[in-house]
């Protein structure tokens, strides 16, 4: 089993970027944890950051023709980008949203995700965590199918 898990504009400042909502742990503390997890799942990931919409769209179609699942926290593109929408329904790719922090208890517009209704399911909240459970998510369902 193979999962991508993708990261969109700004995660790359996490760390430094606003901490009292998203952390101290930085993108390479989290790849390390989500490595780490993969490894006691037996699944191959790749851990890949972009802040340019197009580079997440090919990952996405990537994924499809791979058949692997997705974890992706798409940041600012999940409340804007029908074109993230687009590569996860036409790539079929078993995809989870994930968030550091609760959406839903922050400002409106962060309440609508654009990708949630192509998503198997949303995990946010939990900071680093919510990608730890994403990646159990996205193996489950792909185990379950490979039966
Ligand atoms: C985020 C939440 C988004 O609303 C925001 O634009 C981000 C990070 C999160 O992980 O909590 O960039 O996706």
């Amino acid at each position: 089993i193979t999962i991508h898990v993708l990261n969109g504009p700004n995660l790359n400042l996490l760390g430094r970027r606003e901490p009292q909502i998203y952390g101290s742990t930085t993108l390479a503390e989290i790849e390390r944890l989500v490595r780490e997890k993969a490894g006691t799942l037996g699944a191959s990931v790749t851990f890949r950051q972009s802040n340019h919409e197009g580079h997440l769209v090919d990952w996405i179609q990537e994924a499809g023709t791979q058949g692997a699942g997705i974890v992706i926290n798409a940041g600012a593109y999940t409340h804007t980008s029908l074109a993230l929408r687009d590569a996860i329904a036409g790539s079929g790719a078993p995809t989870v949203e994930v968030h550091l922090s609760n959406v839903h208890a922050r400002e409106a517009i962060r309440h609508r995700s654009l990708i949630a209704p192509v998503s198997l399911g949303v995990i946010c909240g939990f900071g680093p965590m919510s990608y730890l459970l994403g990646l159990e998510a996205v193996h489950r369902t792909l185990a379950e199918r490979s039966q």
